[in-house]
Formats: structure tokens, C-alpha cells, sequence
């Protein structure tokens, strides 16, 4: 059984169509990346997982769990946590007040403890702990966005794109933490333009555009997939796959070229 089960999802936004009929599975203890270029409609699908928005077509399964019609905090008490892009902290809030805001769940007794693992993870914040949030850098502010939500131990951790505008030793940095949730347990859905250190990081992934699933496999197949390549290299948003038949595990004939050339679509 998967920790996470979607499928069948659609998603309309008025009369446009941003997610068709999208299916991933992620098993416990796996970190799952979601890659494509703007607008593929990653965003879209994280949100419609933890319900910030409706689920209009298509199921949701945590677990043995169908969330499908559940709300909000239901998905949460289910154990599924958004954290959203743009580093959502509290910035007028201190540093401790944030992540004690992230524990509204937990008993008064655990929150040491729960602090505890927080500073474990990531140092640099504890001599910051009555910082306002809002004056962290950015790397520091993604942290305590992680932070805070590792205290309310939830079993599926979704990322938007936590890498966004970071230096490439904090995104190393952030994924080396995300790398050790992994280790102690957790599930991950890691949402990433960054396809290099996602890539690199995940144990599997599902390239999206225009609103569907176009490869999945593992990671190091799918990094050298000519369909991954192409929206990586800046090509034109790939519309169909009627040429190019996908399997999960699917190794291409071109010459290899290194994901970590990866960029950013324009
Ligand atoms: N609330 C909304 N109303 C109308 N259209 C929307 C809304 N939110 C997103 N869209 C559109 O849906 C499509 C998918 O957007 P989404 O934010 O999910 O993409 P994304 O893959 O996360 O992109 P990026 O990599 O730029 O973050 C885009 O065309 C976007 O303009
Ligand atoms: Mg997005």
C-alpha cells in the first residue's frame, strides 16, 4: 500500500484545463519529486493534494485513508502537511513562536522535545530563537518553514519548490535535511524547478507539463531521458507523447547529458 495514492486528478480553472487526469503513487519513506517547467501546474496539484484548493475530479488516497472528500484539516489530521512556496513564516512572530504555532497538535509535553529535533536539523536557527522570523535570511526563513512543519510529525511532508532562490550551498543544505527526514521516516513530495538537486535527491520522480504526467522512473533513468532533457533544455512545452511511448525505467539511445546542466526554463 502507498502512503500517497492520487489519481484521475483534473483541475479547472474556469474554462482552462491545468491539471488532466495526473496519477502518482509515493511509498513510505520515499522522497517523490514532481519537476517541470512554469505553469505545468505542480503548484496546482500540491494544493489540490493537501486541499488549500477543492478537488474537483480524481481521488486522493493517505494511506488506507480516502482523503477525497475530506477538508483542510482533515488532510492534516490524516498526516499529510503542505508547505507552501515563498516561505510562508510568520515574520512579525519570533523564530520559537512560529514553530510553536506549527505544534497546535502536539501535547504541551512534547514541545521540547519537538524543538529539540528542530535544532537538530538545522543549528543555525536555535541562537536565532527570538529573532523575528521576518528579519531571517532566506535560507534561514525556509528552514523554520520546514521546521515548522516537522513539528507537527505529520507522514507526508509536500515541498513547493524549496530551493527557490536560494544560494547553491543552502539548496544543498536544505536537501541534505530533507535527506535526513527521509532517513528518520518520513515521506516526502518535493515540488522543484531545480531538477539537478532534485534529481539528485528523490528516489523517484514524475516530469509534468501542461497539466499531465509525461515520464516517471527513477531518478537517475529519468535524468536521462530525452523527454526530461528537452523541457530542461528550454524547449517549447512538450504537448504530446504520442512519439515518444513511456515507461517507468525507460533508457534512451541519445548521448547522455548531465542533469546537473540542467536550467531553469525561460
Ligand atoms: N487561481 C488561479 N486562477 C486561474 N489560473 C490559475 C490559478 N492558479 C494557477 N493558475 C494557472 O494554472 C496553471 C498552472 O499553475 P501552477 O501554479 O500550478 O504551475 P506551476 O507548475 O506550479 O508553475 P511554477 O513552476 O511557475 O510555480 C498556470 O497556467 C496558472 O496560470
Ligand atoms: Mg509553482
Amino acid at each position: 500500500m502507498s502512503a500517497l495514492e492520487v489519481t484521475g486528478l483534473t483541475h479547472r480553472f474556469g474554462r482552462a484545463t491545468v491539471l488532466e487526469d495526473v496519477s502518482f503513487h509515493v511509498d513510505a519513506g520515499e522522497i517523490v519529486t514532481l519537476i517541470g517547467p512554469n505553469g505545468a501546474g505542480k503548484t496546482t496539484l500540491l494544493n489540490v493534494v493537501s486541499r488549500a484548493l477543492p478537488l474537483q475530479k480524481g481521488s486522493v488516497r493517505i494511506a488506507d485513508v480516502d482523503t477525497s472528500r475530506h477538508r483542510q484539516a482533515q488532510v492534516v489530521r490524516a498526516g499529510c502537511l503542505l508547505v507552501p512556496e515563498g516561505r510562508q513564516v510568520f515574520a512579525s512572530m519570533s523564530v520559537r513562536d512560529n514553530l510553536v504555532l506549527g505544534m497546535y497538535t502536539c501535547p504541551h509535553s512534547d514541545q521540547d522535545d519537538q524543538l529539540g529535533r528542530v535544532f537538530a536539523l538545522f543549528p543555525e536557527l536555535e541562537p536565532r530563537s527570538r529573532q523575528l522570523s521576518g528579519t531571517l535570511s532566506g535560507g534561514e526563513q525556509q528552514m523554520l518553514a520546514v521546521g515548522r512543519a516537522m513539528v507537527s510529525s505529520p507522514r507526508i511532508m509536500l515541498l513547493d519548490e524549496p530551493s527557490l532562490g536560494l544560494s547553491p550551498q543552502l539548496v544543498e543544505r536544505i536537501m541534505g535535511a530533507l535527506s535526513q527526514l527521509r532517513d528518520e521516516g518520513l515521506t516526502i513530495v518535493l515540488v522543484e524547478q531545480n531538477a539537478a538537486a532534485a534529481l539528485r535527491l528523490a528516489d523517484r520522480g514524475y516530469l509534468i507539463s501542461t497539466g499531465r504526467v509525461l515520464a516517471e522512473g527513477p531518478c537517475d533513468v529519468l535524468a536521462e531521458d530525452p523527454l526530461v532533457r528537452r523541457v530542461y533544455l528550454g524547449g517549447a512545452p512538450v504537448r504530446s507523447t504520442d512519439d515518444l511511448p513511456r515507461t517507468a525505467g525507460s533508457v534512451t539511445q541519445q548521448a547522455p547529458i548531465s542533469v546537473t546542466d540542467s536550467r531553469r526554463p525561460t
